[in-house]
């Protein structure tokens, strides 16, 4: 049990309950809604609010506006969504400070819902430090504090941590924050082994820290996608035209040195896809995974060798973790391995854990969400939670 109190432990009824949440969703090139999981993930905590007999003012961003109000980035439409998931009115507030803001919240009735304006629209929401006074008057809209947004979590921003600090007593995580902490935690301190690790992705800068403390816990590394030419250009391989940050050559040095002293095998592409550009009417080949890249071609994914090889040492594990696709998976051409993956993953009898990001859109777009036994909803909150084994919004809320 986490030593934070949870939103059971406060009385809500006929509180105010300021409630900060992660709905920062894909959008589509349109502005509508692409996936509304943030949405639903959050719902547990905000019928509970309503059944406790509290009144609930939710706050949330929605991606990265600078400061500035940004008409399509309002968060108007998620409050006509939150409405039909939850088959009730939802107001929505066209800004999140302000005495309209602060009318508004003050008449909210018990089991009503509000929904606050991008907090993003001002700059203090992630720079606290340039207006102090932000935080308290978000902090007017509550008598109490949930932090119920697990995928912002790893941000000091105003709503997530300076509000949080005031509510010193009556802060508590959410349903969804201690799901996803009691799972990422439990599979990183005591995890059913054999317990690997597929990492992938384009930048191995991003995940040297994840990666790092990793190592410490798994009994073997996969890794593959972009990040891997860096590894492989540190063994000293030609890599040609692929994706390599050279400013990491020696961190990767320093990944492989480790896991051969901790006995923790690496497992690198033994095949790789070369293709001539990055696109789905590229030229393509698959070369052994020792082989040099030809200058005037790049890697492009890890093979079906490779994945033969990982899917047979992957057999008799008993908890898998997986971030980021093994390849350049947003062109089709260059997806198979990725989903093949993600497919076989979908069927292992192991615990499964993916941590956000890239790979979560691989699961969701060939349907298999529901067979994995954790899918989380904070990319770089999962993999801060992993690397740190804590999360400063967490952190602050009020201790049991
Ligand atoms: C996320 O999507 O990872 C969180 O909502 C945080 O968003 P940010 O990376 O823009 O801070």
């Amino acid at each position: 049990m986490m030593n934070k109190f949870s939103i059971q432990d406060l009385q809500l009824k006929d509180q105010q309950v300021l409630m900060r949440v992660d709905f920062n969703v894909p959008l589509t090139r349109e502005g509508a809604i692409a996936d509304d999981s943030r949405i639903k993930a959050a719902l547990t905590s905000i019928q509970y609010v309503v059944n406790q007999g509290g009144s609930l003012v939710l706050m949330s961003h929605l991606g990265r506006p600078k400061g500035k109000k940004e008409a399509r980035l309002s968060l108007q439409p998620i409050a006509k969504r939150l409405e039909e998931l939850l088959e009730m009115p939802v107001l929505f507030a066209e800004d999140c400070i302000g005495p309209k803001v602060e009318a508004m919240a003050e008449n909210l009735q018990p089991k009503e819902i509000l929904l606050l304006e991008n907090l993003r629209f001002y700059e203090a929401e992630k720079c606290p430090e340039k207006d102090p006074s932000f935080a308290e008057k978000l902090a007017k809209l509550g008598d109490v504090y949930i932090n119920e947004a697990f995928g912002t979590s790893h941000r000091k921003h105003t709503s997530t941590y300076e509000v949080a600090k005031q509510f010193n007593g009556k802060s508590a995580t959410g349903f969804l924050v201690e799901k996803e902490i009691a799972f990422l935690g439990n599979v990183f301190e005591r995890p059913k082994r054999p317990f690997f690790a597929i990492i992938g992705g384009a930048k191995i800068s991003s995940k040297l820290g994840l990666i790092r403390n990793l190592i410490e816990k798994v009994d073997g590394l996969f890794i593959g996608g972009g990040m891997s030419y860096t590894l492989l250009k540190a063994n000293g391989q030609k890599v040609g035209d692929s994706i390599v940050e050279d400013s990491e050559i020696e961190n990767a040095k320093e990944i492989s040195k480790i896991s051969s002293s901790k006995a923790v095998k690496l497992w690198l592409p033994s095949d790789i896809v070369i293709a001539e550009s990055l696109s789905n009417e590229a030229e393509t080949q698959i070369i052994n995974g020792k082989d040099a890249i030809p200058d005037g071609w790049q890697g492009v994914s890890v093979g079906p060798k490779t994945c033969a090889d990982w899917k047979e040492a992957l057999q008799n594990a008993q908890t898998i973790f997986w971030n980021g696709p093994l390849g350049a998976f947003e062109y089709p051409q260059f997806a198979d391995s990725t989903y093949e993956m993600a497919q076989f993953l979908a069927q292992s009898i192991a615990t499964t854990i993916v941590g956000g990001g890239d790979s979560v859109s691989a699961i969701q777009q060939l349907g298999l969400l529901p067979q994995f036994t954790h899918v989380s909803t904070g990319g770089g909150a999962s993999l801060e939670f992993i690397e740190f084994g804590h999360l400063p919004c967490v952190d602050i809320l009020t201790d049991r």
